[in-house]
């Protein structure tokens, strides 16, 4: 259905350039510039594009089977068929849910062509993937497990085998589905990763400072945020992720010149979606890189200046980038290091499928 696609991403521009609109008349509206490098008091009018992160209690390990079960087959190797890659592989949850490689290492090490998104405050995004091609996290997991150059399952009947020849595995699905008459599935494993997914949050000091505290940020992370605010990056990274919520050109107002992906053309046909991406969120993104879709830029600092030019047609100084840059590193979060802590996995029995590394 391109059509209704189409007019979403058109109202979602719309909507975009109502907030830019709205940004820099309030920017022209404010007439005292603070001195250079010092702590401006942010604009609230223009803090209230942002919202922090719901506040959730985890439940602890053994409190939810949909969950319990999520976290083992997150962390489940012989998902895949050479046995040694599991969600965690390329989306290490120790690691802000990255594995800091431009491009990951797949089934016999061949390499995909999109850099690995982090799954941390994923559920929230308006679709998953960099062009939005799954609605959902349970939509998306069943992705990678049967992409030849990911997980490289042949089948779904193949992972079904693998999970139901452990017993510790059929019981866990029939306690995290009950009632239900053939508790193992596929959308049902699919299901459950997401729901362990779901609570993959990362509240931080940016969360307590959109709370009311305005000491949460130092003076320079402040004085960054003015500048983010005052060059305008708020038109696409708002909201409580700072992204996640669009799709957007990269190369909006300048063609970007080092990437040939179509982006969303691929999934809607739409000759105007063509270099569309999800905005990505920009939480922990101090500690995600290297950046873009094609992991291309290496350093933050090297982001900021690519969306300065290409996204908004400016040309920031080195001081400005770097300011930019130390207000983008305040948004790190914490990990929950309790609730992904790794599960023991069941044991395989010798029904369980043996790992194959052939093509
Ligand atoms: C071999 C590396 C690899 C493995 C293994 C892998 N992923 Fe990914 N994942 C990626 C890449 C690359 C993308 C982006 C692909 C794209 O957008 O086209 C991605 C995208 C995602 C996204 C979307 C995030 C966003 O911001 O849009 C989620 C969620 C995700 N993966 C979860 C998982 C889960 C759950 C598993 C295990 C079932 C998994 N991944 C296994 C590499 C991997
Ligand atoms: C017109 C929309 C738009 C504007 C304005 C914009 N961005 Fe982006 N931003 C994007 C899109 C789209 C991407 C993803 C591009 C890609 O990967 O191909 C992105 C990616 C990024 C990334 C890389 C994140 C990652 O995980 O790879 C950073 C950092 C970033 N933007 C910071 C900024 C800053 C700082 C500004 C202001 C100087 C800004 N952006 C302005 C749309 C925008």
């Amino acid at each position: 259905m391109p059509t209704p696609r189409f007019a979403r991403a058109s109202v979602y521009l719309a909507v975009s350039f109502v907030i830019l609109l709205v940004t820099l008349v309030a920017s022209c509206a404010r007439t005292e510039a603070p001195p250079a490098g010092q702590a401006a008091a942010p604009d609230p009018a223009q803090l209230a594009l942002f919202a922090p992160l719901p506040e959730v209690t985890l439940p602890a390990h053994g409190a939810d089977p949909l969950v319990d079960l999520g976290r083992m087959l997150y962390y489940e190797p012989r998902l895949s068929k050479s046995q040694n890659i599991s969600c965690n592989s390329c989306h290490d949850l120790a690691k802000y849910g990255v594995d800091n490689e431009p491009t990951s290492d797949g089934h016999r090490g061949q390499k995909g062509d999109r850099n690995s998104p982090t799954v941390y405050n994923a559920a929230d995004h308006v679709a998953q993937f960099w062009d939005g091609r799954a609605k959902d996290l349970a939509e998306q997991a069943k992705g990678p497990i049967l992409n030849p150059v990911e997980m490289a399952m042949p089948s779904e009947h193949v992972v079904l085998a693998v999970v139901e020849s452990m017993p510790e595995y059929v019981e866990a699905f029939a306690k995290a589905f009950p009632g239900e008459t053939k508790p193992v599935t596929y959308d049902n494993l699919a299901r459950a990763i997401g729901a362990f997914e779901q609570n993959l949050l990362t509240p931080g000091r940016w969360d307590a400072f959109l709370r009311g505290d305005g000491e949460a940020l130092t003076s320079e992370e402040r004085a960054g945020l003015e500048t983010f605010l005052q060059n305008g990056c708020q038109v696409c990274h708002y909201g409580s992720l700072l992204g996640g919520n669009t799709f957007q050109r990269l190369g909006a107002v300048k063609p970007y010149p080092r990437s040939s992906d179509p982006g969303r053309f691929a999934v809607t046909e739409q000759e105007g979606d063509r270099a569309f991406f999800k905005v990505p969120s920009l939480r922990n993104v101090g500690e995600t890189g290297p950046y873009f879709h094609d992991g291309g830029v290496a350093t933050l600092d090297g982001a900021v200046r690519d969306m300065a030019e290409y996204q908004l047609g400016r040309s920031l100084d080195a001081a400005e980038a770097a300011r930019i840059v130390t207000f983008l590193k305040a948004l790190t979060g914490r990990i929950p290091t309790d609730y992904i802590a790794p599960p023991v996995l069941p044991t395989s029995t010798e029904k369980t499928p043996k790992a194959d590394i052939s093509g």
